[in-house]
């Protein structure tokens, strides 16, 4: 388990210019009063990184060390390094906007653009080399976990990912979002995300060796919210969350904050 716990709010396709610019208030008002102890970012759409990188900057600027920072993340990143793919974004490109993390692999992808395991796992590359930490989703469907088969999707996605040429396994963030949990309402319980938690440790342990692998983040995703992050945060291995519709909220989203400190 890593010490430092890591909340990151993926804002999905929502959003705009005047929405953006009252949520980053929001967010940094609330966390000059929630200290310093957790590491935050916020993922919105790609066409405002910009507007929020500057938004988050000008916050920090006024409010000093005194609170946490606010990270920049960036939702996809192409899987190649730049060219003719239209529609796509590079890792530098998103490194020169300061983007510090990006998610790969989330099953709304895997589901609306039909990513397979060995595109997420050259994105994640792709993020590397550029100086991006991957945030790299796994999650199984309903039909999988009632399959039995819960353990064996996500053991096999997270392989994809540390097999891959160029993948630096232990500087990734993984982040384990069962899919029948997100936008459901219906969570994990903290102990099905605890098992499953422990078995990813596990496996990056095989292949990172135990103390690299106690360093990975394992964050968990699906319907987390004010009410249910105290418990799931309290299980050895779930380090952080990767919120959804509660980080549209700014109330909900400091409050999920509050308990990972
Ligand atoms: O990336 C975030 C996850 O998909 C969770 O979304 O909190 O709306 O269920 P949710």
């Amino acid at each position: 388990m890593t010490t430092r716990k890591l909340i990151v709010g993926n804002w999905k396709m929502n959003g705009s210019l005047a929405a953006n610019a009252a949520l980053v208030q929001a967010i940094g008002q609330g966390l000059e009063r929630a200290g310093a102890a957790v590491t935050v970012a916020v993922a919105p759409p790609s066409v405002y990184l910009a507007q929020v990188g500057g938004l988050l900057a000008a916050g920090e600027e006024e409010a000093g060390q005194c609170r946490a920072t606010v990270a920049l993340a960036a939702q996809d990143v192409s899987a190649a390094p730049s060219g003719a793919y239209t529609g796509d974004i590079a890792a530098a490109m998103l490194r020169e906007l300061g983007v510090r993390y990006v998610i790969v692999g989330h099953s709304e992808r895997r589901k609306y653009q039909g990513e397979s395991n060995a595109v997420i796992a050259a994105k994640a590359a792709q993020a590397q080399a550029a100086g991006l930490t991957p945030i790299a989703c796994l999650g199984e469907t309903l039909e999988e976990r009632d399959a039995g088969r819960a353990l064996a999707v996500v053991q096999e996605q997270l392989q994809a990912v540390l097999e891959h040429e160029g993948v630096n396994g232990a500087a990734l963030v993984v982040a384990y979002e069962p899919v029948w949990a997100i936008g459901t309402g219906r969570t994990a319980s903290p102990e099905q995300a605890q098992e499953v938690h422990a078995a990813l440790r596990a496996q990056l342990a095989a292949a990172l060796g135990e103390s690299a692998a106690r360093h990975v983040a394992i964050l968990y995703g699906g319907s987390m919210n004010a009410g249910n992050a105290a418990e799931l945060l309290a299980k050895a291995d779930i380090d952080g969350g990767l919120i959804g519709g509660a980080a549209l909220k700014a109330p909900d989203f400091l409050e999920i904050i509050a308990c990972a400190q």
